[in-house]
């Protein structure tokens, strides 16, 4: 079973992740991991934060000699900006406290986190509810990511949509052939008239103080059918993935391959039929299932999606309740992104790759990573003899 805690605040010294379940003796790319931080901060929209900070995964535990070993790996990512905010965010008790945020954000976690943990200033639940926690998550999740690449599971995200500007979203079998132009693209949209029109829709945006959210897409290309479970409501994969990119700040809504698009269609126009061919044995006309069904691997991409909603603190100030005078007064502002798709987009990846190694290493054990590979090849064997060769399904 792989579990994955997470700990520090945004502008607190450092975020952390710890990483317990992986396969003993598993390479660590550490240069992998620090890519897909680079990514994270990318993105037409982003806020200033991003230009002090320059993401760095650092491994305190449970690595050796560039492989893991079997107790949990700690990842420490350090926050530059701590420097900046020391006297406000220091462990140490201080003399004086820094003047309290009283206006709660509509959107944010600040009315309700006050609330509810019995707080004068919301900085003290901001702290905590920040989406700069989704570094901790991307580099764990880079890790897993890692590993399931070493069985042929390889794993996309672009973004589809921004605002009212939606792209068409690319076949799963362009995406390797794509994965340039979404890492250039300053939105992670394949479409370049598209990414254009958001980069607009952005600009515009941040020049009338306002915000906008969007869809991303995430595509595991090369699963092989029988991961998840249809036994039980919380070990079904789709379940794990929705929990998973809802996870995620601000997502308000996942879809897994149609999901809602599916509803209001006839189910002979939804779901996708089989097909026999002498090359790839068992086929499927379409993948509507998003490559999962009854909670588990089909073989087919697996596709998820993430509804974002815009960001919740604008410059426009939106109208609040002072927390202690009761007064209707501006929500608080503070240094913000305008637009995080993109960066969702990445972290969505992350999730992703979190789940499916979780769901592989249930699978196919943990004790080694050799067994690992050993076991998940045999497996592509046992389906082979079943006439399931995986046309997508390509071995590392
Ligand atoms: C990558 C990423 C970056 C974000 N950046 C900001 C930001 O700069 N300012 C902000 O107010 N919210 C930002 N958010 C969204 C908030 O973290 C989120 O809306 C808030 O924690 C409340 O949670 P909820 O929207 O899930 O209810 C970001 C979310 C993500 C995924």
């Amino acid at each position: 079973m792989l579990r994955i805690l997470t700990s520090g605040e945004s502008h607190g010294p450092a975020l952390c992740a710890i990483i317990d379940g992986l396969p003993a003796g598993m390479p660590v790319d550490l240069n992998g991991i620090n890519h897909l931080l680079a990514l994270r901060q990318r993105g037409h929209g982003r806020g200033k934060r991003q230009q002090i900070e320059h993401d760095a995964a650092e491994p305190i535990s449970g690595v050796r000699l560039g492989q893991s070993l079997p107790g949990p790996i700690t990842l420490l990512v350090r926050n530059r900006d701590y420097a900046a905010w020391q006297g406000r965010m220091q462990p140490e008790p201080a003399a004086e406290r820094p003047t309290p945020i009283t206006s709660p954000r509509p959107g944010h976690a600040d009315f309700a986190g006050v609330l509810k943990h019995d707080l004068s200033d919301i900085r003290d639940i901001l702290e905590r509810s920040s989406a700069r926690n989704t570094a901790s998550l991307v580099a764990a999740g880079a890790l897993c990511l890692q590993l399931i690449s070493a069985i042929g599971i390889r794993v996309h995200s672009y973004v589809r949509a921004i605002g009212p500007v939606e792209a068409d979203p690319p076949d799963a079998s362009e995406l390797a052939r794509l994965a340039a132009a979404i890492e250039e693209s300053p939105v992670r949209c394949p479409d370049t008239e598209r990414s254009r029109a958001m980069v607009v829709a952005i600009d515009r945006a941040t020049e009338e103080g306002d915000t906008l959210g969007g869809i991303f897409d995430v595509v595991a290309i090369g699963c092989p059918p029988g991961l998840g479970s249809c036994t039980q409501w919380d070990r079904r994969l789709d379940s794990r993935l929705a929990a998973a990119i809802m996870g995620i700040q601000a997502v308000k809504g996942v879809e897994i391959g149609a999901g809602f698009r599916g509803a209001g269609r006839p189910g002979s126009e939804v779901h996708d039929e089989f097909e026999i061919s002498d090359e790839h044995g068992f086929l499927r006309t379409g993948n509507n299932a998003g490559g999962i069904e009854g909670g588990m691997t089909n073989g087919e991409p697996i596709l998820v999606s993430g509804a974002m909603k815009p960001i919740p603190t604008l410059r426009k100030r939106l109208a609040s309740v002072n927390l202690f005078s009761r007064e209707v007064v501006p929500a608080h502002y503070e240094r913000s992104d305008v637009c995080a798709v993109p960066a969702a987009s990445v972290v969505g990846m992350a999730m992703v790759g979190i789940v499916l190694a979780d769901a592989a290493i249930e699978r196919f054990g943990a004790d080694s990573y050799g067994a690992f590979l050993r076991s998940a090849a045999a497996w592509r064997e046992a389906l082979a003899e079943r006439g399931y060769t995986g046309a997508r399904w390509s071995p590392a």
